[in-house]
């Protein structure tokens, strides 16, 4: 249907005030308190990162044997390591640090299609951890309650792509003491422990900036969501995938003109999304959907239907504000819960999603800028500084178990 018609039929229908289709460009919006602020919050100076030195191995060999990595959505463990590399916090003298970082991709090993096989991570973890926990003193210290990884892989450290063997694997035992950087964030699970640091997934910030419309163009289309609705190969009845979620949209709305919903990937997307006032957000299990970090950029109100979700960086971005929280149980009554939404309502988070710091804070530009997601990550290391002191272990003292976990884990890598 012609977009102009669209425009005359939503405002037939439901008289909104024509405000709303952004004649103007919104005016951004501070967040009042303390949220906006520590957006801000610039790291340097309030922490101090050692990054270990380890064989290419673990690293940059694994990402010249496939190169795709790199543009991968869970590239954020390569950015972040190049990006600490050349980081004003960077400390060469690791009895300064405050944080330690072990640079290793344990997500770079992926199948033709692309997708990563994490089968090779808990080994490949194990023997970086014994290598830094040899060579170096700080390990054993505080059996990595000072260190931090980076695995943003389906189930972060739990590493298994089905929700049922990550569950039976669960978090790494060698990695339990340290700070978890990761993706996956679905609250009570065994694969999210708490103090955890999640970020968004890796999309590419300069492909999405390619596609930018001038901030005024008007915002025409309601509802708007293009991915799959069912797993058609492993989950054909629907009510796993997105823990039937997306399944549900489609079976309610499919036939609902306010509801541009398709499997079909258009050209037009990123620009779709800039004339979209409602982007659905179905994450089921985690914000790793790309689709969250392009609504944010995209000044498109995100839809977030996925109970118990902790969304990236949930401690600087105010998401209850932005965004809109639609219970699973409730997607039949989606419809009526976004069009009795006051015009008020909708304009404010608008003006919310306008502000350039909710868009630095999702994306991993190269290079970096401050207030972008590698400066969010830092400032939730530095928001858990100073370490607690019984961090540090006594004498002899041991908690990890080396011999833990399956017996595959323990083979040599
Ligand atoms: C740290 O502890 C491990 C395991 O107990 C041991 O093998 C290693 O030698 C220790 N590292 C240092 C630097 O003492
Ligand atoms: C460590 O884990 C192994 C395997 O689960 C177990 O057999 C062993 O008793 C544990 N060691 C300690 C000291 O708890």
């Amino acid at each position: 249907m012609n977009l102009s018609i669209w425009f005359l039929l939503l405002l037939l229908v439901f008289g909104f005030n024509d405000r709303i289709y952004a004649h103007q460009r919104p005016r951004t919006e501070r967040i009042s308190g303390s949220a906006g602020d520590v957006l801000e919050d610039d790291p340097v100076g309030r922490l101090k990162v050692y990054v270990y030195e380890l064989p290419s191995k673990y690293n940059k060999k694994l990402l010249q044997k496939d190169p795709r990595c790199i543009t991968h959505m869970f590239a954020a463990e390569i950015f972040k390591h190049r990006f600490l590399l050349s980081s004003p916090v960077r400390t060469l003298n690791p009895d300064d640090a405050d944080w330690f970082y072990t640079p290793i991709y344990p997500t770079c090993d992926l199948t033709p299609t692309g997708l990563p096989l994490p089968f090779k991570s808990p080994r490949m973890m194990r023997s970086a951890i014994q290598l830094i926990a040899t060579n170096w003193p700080y390990w054993n210290r505080t059996e990595g309650a000072d260190h931090f990884f980076v695995v943003p892989h389906d189930f972060g450290a739990c590493f298994h792509y089905q929700e049922e063997k990550a569950i039976e694997r669960g978090i790494l035992q060698l990695l339990q003491r340290a700070t978890l950087v990761q993706t996956f964030g679905q609250g009570n699970h065994v694969c999210l422990k708490e103090g955890s640091i999640i970020i968004p997934p890796y999309a590419p910030p300069q492909k999405m900036q390619a596609h930018q419309l001038p901030p005024d163009t008007p915002r025409s289309i309601f509802v708007y969501f293009r991915g799959l609705f069912y797993d058609v190969n492993n989950d054909p009845e629907g009510g796993y995938y997105a823990r039937g979620a997306r399944a549900a949209v489609w079976e309610n709305f499919k036939n609902n003109p306010l509801f541009d919903i398709s499997t079909e990937h258009p050209t037009t997307y990123y620009e779709d999304m800039q004339r979209a006032i409602f982007c659905l957000c179905p994450l089921g299990w985690a914000p790793w959907s790309p689709r969250l970090v392009e609504a944010v950029v995209f000044g498109c109100i995100p839809v977030i239907i996925a109970d118990d979700i902790v969304l990236p960086f949930a401690d600087a971005i105010p998401w209850e504000q932005i965004g809109v929280f639609v219970a699973e149980e409730d997607v039949p009554k989606l419809d009526k819960i976004l069009t009795s939404m006051p015009t008020e309502v909708i304009l404010r988070k608008q003006r919310l999603l306008a502000n350039p710091s909710m868009k630095r804070a999702m994306l991993f530009p190269q290079p970096a800028q401050s207030g972008d997601a590698f400066h969010q990550i830092l400032n939730g290391l530095a928001r858990k500084l100073p370490h607690d002191k019984r961090i540090f272990l006594k004498p002899g003292e041991k908690i990890l178990n080396w011999t833990a976990g399956p017996a595959g884990d323990l083979k040599p890598w």
